[in-house]
């Protein structure tokens, strides 16, 4: 089995990041992370990855100024020097420029904290609790240049309960993100899931049902 090369984007905790990394340990998984790369010089998730025994590297966006461009530049470079095959952001807070997400069109993953296209940009549990959202939950999408908006490659929904605080409910999400990013890792590295047309197909079949229950009915 060839498995893909995968570079992690990150500016922070990295909790998805580990998640990856912990599933690539896996024989049968088809993909091995290469790469973690950092916009933050103080991200947490770095600690991690190195002593996961990965490879990090940190391009800072700041000394860029405005030319997101430039930083992108940087970024492909490090990114072709690694033999990266696939891209995935987890928690990386920078948009991306349609320059950079053409060149990785269908081979570029994120995850998000709602179920899109509900609540798309941040603070999505706390806008979740004030709509009077009964579940909520996360998506594993394709990346195209407007946010949050690519095809869902597999999502999962979480109840609501009575009293959560935006903070109870991130970590409802956070538990279930980290159940569905390697999932949809695993189906996009095996070619199962595609994006064509602007539509994640798996197994040649438009994706309709992608809701997976967390915990199970
Ligand atoms: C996650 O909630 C992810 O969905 C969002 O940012 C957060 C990153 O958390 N994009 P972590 O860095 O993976 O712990």
């Amino acid at each position: 089995m060839s498995r893909k090369r995968v570079a992690i984007l990150i500016s922070g905790r990295g909790s998805n990041m580990a998640a990856l990394i912990s599933a690539a340990r896996a024989p049968d998984f088809p993909a091995e992370i290469v790469l973690v790369v950092s916009n933050n010089p103080e991200a947490p998730g770095l600690a991690h990855a190195r002593d996961a025994g990965i490879a990090t590297a940190i391009i800072d966006h700041r000394p860029f100024g405005k030319d997101r461009e430039a930083f992108e530049r940087n970024l492909q470079g490090v990114l072709e020097a690694n033999r990266v095959e696939l891209v995935c952001l987890a928690g990386f807070m920078r948009m991306l420029t349609p320059w950079f997400v053409h060149r990785w069109l269908g081979r570029l993953l994120n995850i998000h904290p709602s179920l899109l296209p509900e609540f798309k940009g941040v603070d999505t549990h706390a806008r979740a609790l004030a709509a009077g959202a009964k579940t909520h939950g996360a998506t594993v999408h394709f990346v195209v240049p407007e946010m949050d908006s690519g095809p869902v490659i597999a999502q999962a929904r979480v109840p609501v309960h009575r009293g959560d605080t935006p903070d109870t409910l991130a970590a409802r999400v956070l538990e279930a993100e980290h159940h569905i990013y390697p999932i949809a890792l695993r189906y996009v590295a095996e070619g199962r899931a595609q994006m064509i047309d602007g539509r994640c197909m798996i197994d040649g079949k438009e994706h309709i049902e992608p809701v997976l229950l967390i915990p199970p009915p």
